[in-house]
């Protein structure tokens, strides 16, 4: 049986790296992205192999969308040099940066980067990317608690999240006719190097989501990384345009 392919976002580290190695222990190859961290990009590929599948890293900056038809390229030589493949089954959008700012410090500045990383790359490259997914196939797109939930400071970063939760539902109307699933995943606070690490680093931040989240503590990538991968299972094949938070209980 030929083994599937996900192309994920910011695959170099922290979500996205517990993603790929949750896949690839599911008997799925990867293509992964990565922003700046080449040499960590590159430790993912070795892990992926260390479990019997393949991987590819290819660089991308999801804010620059004028260089996507450039990258949709790439994927396409990738797809049939490493993988003798026309298409991939799963996109997993997930790269991103965090940003703390009350809503009236906010800059012009910080809201433009934010639209760009996580709202107008996602939608565009999920666009261009359309001829080389499988019908069939199936998208996630990461979104946060905070689009639910609301805590000072991330008025932007939230507002976009949002935003890809409403798109996520009409993708999954739209690409429906080709039976592709279109889904929110939605992480709690999870110990990555997101935002400065905070979660992970300062123990008063990993102490506040612990008092506050169901099961007691905060959330580690590999949580994140076992939820991809549930919603990509065979299994999961019914669920589409839904929002599925993943916080162990946050804010419940
Ligand atoms: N951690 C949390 O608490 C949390 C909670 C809810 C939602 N999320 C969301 O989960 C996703 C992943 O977060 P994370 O915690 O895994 O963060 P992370 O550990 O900081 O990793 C971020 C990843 O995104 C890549 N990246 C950053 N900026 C990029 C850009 N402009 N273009 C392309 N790639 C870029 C990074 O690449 P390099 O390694 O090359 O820099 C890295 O692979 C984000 O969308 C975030 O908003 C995180």
């Amino acid at each position: 049986m030929t083994r599937k392919i996900a192309l994920i976002t910011g695959a170099s580290r922290g979500l996205g790296k517990s993603a790929a190695l949750h896949l690839a222990a599911q008997g799925v190859d990867i293509i992964g992205t990565y922003h700046s961290a080449a040499d960590e990009a590159q430790a993912v590929v070795a892990q992926v192999e260390a479990l019997g599948g393949k991987a590819a890293m290819l660089q991308l900056d999801v804010s620059q969308s004028s260089t996507f038809d450039a990258f949709i390229t790439q994927v396409g030589s990738v797809l049939q040099e490493v993988f003798a493949q026309a298409h991939f089954n799963f996109l997993i959008n997930n790269a991103g940066i965090g940003a703390h700012a009350s809503f009236a410090e906010t800059t012009e500045a910080q809201f433009d980067q934010l639209v760009a990383i996580h709202f107008k790359g996602p939608f565009f490259l999920t666009q261009k990317l359309l001829p080389l997914i499988s019908d069939g196939g199936r998208i996630i797109n990461i979104s946060s608690g905070l689009a639910r939930f609301s805590l000072p400071g991330y008025s932007a970063y939230a507002s976009m999240k949002g935003a890809v939760e409403v798109l996520t539902r009409y993708q999954a109307k739209e690409l429906g006719a080709r039976g592709i699933t279109v889904n929110t995943l939605a992480p709690g606070a999870i110990a990555t190097d997101f935002s400065g690490g905070a979660v992970r680093d300062n123990p008063d931040v990993n102490a506040m989501v612990a008092n506050n989240t169901a099961l007691g503590r905060a959330g580690l990538p590999d949580d994140i990384g076992g939820a991809i991968s549930t919603l990509l299972a065979d299994g999961s094949n019914w669920i589409t345009g839904q929002r599925v938070e993943a916080s162990g209980g946050m804010f419940l």
